[in-house]
């Protein structure tokens, strides 16, 4: 583990392989015999690292950093050693208990107030599923028990969110059976921004139809610019037409760690649960995603069925059993690692990292807009800067997609650099996201000298 963190940067961050070449270098059938340790890890360096997109890669800039810090590497070894399950108290008093801890240490390190209690999940598509399912449960029709279908006195559930809310919001209205038509897309203004006037439009319109509005999603920081939502007027029309409000933050959370960068979270703290993730800013390994909210018992009423063979007979006073605010009984003991990690970094240490990831995002979107070739398509409130190459002499929007597409392909088969793409008003957009630990101000130099070298080709 060490001499590949060491040597990450001699490798291509994404590997120079095609779809479908590596199954054939794998056995078809499992081994009958037990096989030394030496040739399993021989062959993990010849077979597994080269074939890996490098996440740990400091020219990582593609999507949003997920970056496995030292102490959350060592974090996940004691915790499969460990090998706990915290789905009920019982069952691991640790785990339950430290992750009571740390939620509460998370909680204070984001500035919210003491109301809100929570728990970790695996991703934030999982934390967004279970606040739907909350919200669900608290429209008064115990769905938990009684479902969805067959009941013709159960208007259709409508949940809103802006055109440019992560798919896992949708995703959750799928499964939980209110169907993808239940998400309405509310519009957005020019910086990407869901309109307050649009979604209290969409909500009256969707009453006057006889249909039942019961959760409203804000994000901050979206996925495709990073854009945030106006959540304290979302917070005023939930608290005014008595939905859920779920803030999904998963990427940009973080930021509220830093007091003097909160403004664009002012009014978060009205929400009925809130998603930041750790895995993504904040160093973690894969997976760790945070849950606040100020409704567990909805969580619970969504969630809670015990079983005889999970009852706890030695059971004096109330216990939290975390089993009972989740979809699934399992649960990895993540409190872990992050316990280790604040301990080692301290706030002051993540704090640190994280404003010279903004200052970096700050002089890349500097470049961009001081060269007259580069135009950028969306403003910068984090770490993610959305440009493109559009020098003047009239290319048309089809010739400048194509061209763009061609440069972020040239920079990424570098291997130096990895970047990822968005659609934004129609526009192939290159997306550059500074949020891996390892990264340095000369690896986004770099990243501009490969884009305008691609551009020059
Ligand atoms: C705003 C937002 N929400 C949710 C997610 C999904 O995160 P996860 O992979 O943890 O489910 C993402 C992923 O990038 C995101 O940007």
């Amino acid at each position: 583990m060490a001499d590949y963190l060491e040597t990450i940067e001699d490798r291509p961050v994404f590997p120079p392989v095609e779809p479908g070449t590596l199954r054939p270098l794998f056995p078809v059938a499992p081994p009958e015999a037990p096989e030394p340790l030496a040739a399993i890890l021989d062959d993990y360096r010849r077979l597994i690292e080269p074939n890996a997109t490098h996440w740990n890669h400091p020219g990582f800039l593609a999507y949003f950093a997920t970056t496995a810090s030292g102490p959350g590497i060592l974090g996940e070894m004691l915790t499969a050693a460990l090998g706990q399950n915290a789905m009920l108290w019982r069952t691991s008093p640790i785990g339950t208990e430290l992750e009571q801890v740390v939620v509460d240490w998370l909680r204070q390190a984001l500035g919210l107030p003491e109301g809100f209690d929570g728990l970790l999940t695996d991703t934030a598509s999982t934390s967004s599923l279970i606040a739907l399912a909350a919200a669900r449960q608290a429209a008064g029709l115990d769905v938990a028990a009684q479902g969805l279908t067959g009941r013709p006195e159960v208007p259709a559930l409508r949940v809103y969110a802006s055109t440019e809310a992560h798919s896992s919001i949708e995703k959750a209205c799928m499964t939980l059976g209110l169907g993808r038509e239940a998400l309405v897309r509310v519009p957005v203004n020019e910086r990407f921004e869901l309109r307050p006037d649009a979604l209290d439009a969409a909500i009256a319109a969707d009453r006057a139809a006889g249909h039942r509005p019961i959760a409203l999603v804000a994000t901050l920081g979206t996925t495709s610019s990073t854009s945030v939502d106006p959540v304290a007027a979302m917070a005023e029309i939930a608290e005014r037409e008595g939905l859920w409000l779920h803030v999904d933050s998963a990427y940009a959370g973080v930021v509220a760690m830093l007091p003097g960068r909160r403004a664009p979270f002012d009014g978060w703290e009205r929400a009925d649960s809130i998603v930041v993730n750790p895995h993504k800013w904040l160093f973690t390994p894969l997976d760790a995603s945070l849950l606040l909210t100020r409704r567990m018992p909805d969580l619970r009423a969504a969630f809670s069925l015990v079983p005889e063979y999970l009852r706890t007979l030695d059971r004096e006073t109330p216990v939290r059993d975390y089993n009972e605010y989740t979809p699934q009984l399992g649960r990895r003991f993540r409190a872990l690692k992050l316990w280790i990690q604040l301990r080692w970094f301290g706030l002051e240490g993540l704090r640190r990292r994280i404003e010279r990831h903004l200052e970096l995002a700050a002089e890349f979107a500097r470049w961009v807009d001081d060269d007259p070739d580069w135009e950028r398509l969306a403003p910068v409130p984090f770490s993610t800067v959305c440009f493109r190459w559009n020098p003047a002499g009239g290319a048309t929007e089809e010739e400048l997609d194509a061209r763009n597409a061609a440069i972020m392909d040239a920079v990424n088969r570098t291997g130096e650099i990895f970047l990822s793409h968005t659609r934004l008003d129609g526009r192939f957009t290159i997306r550059l996201a500074i949020g891996n630990l390892r990264t340095e101000p000369r690896h986004v130099e770099r990243a501009w000298a490969l884009l305008r070298e691609a551009a020059a080709g």
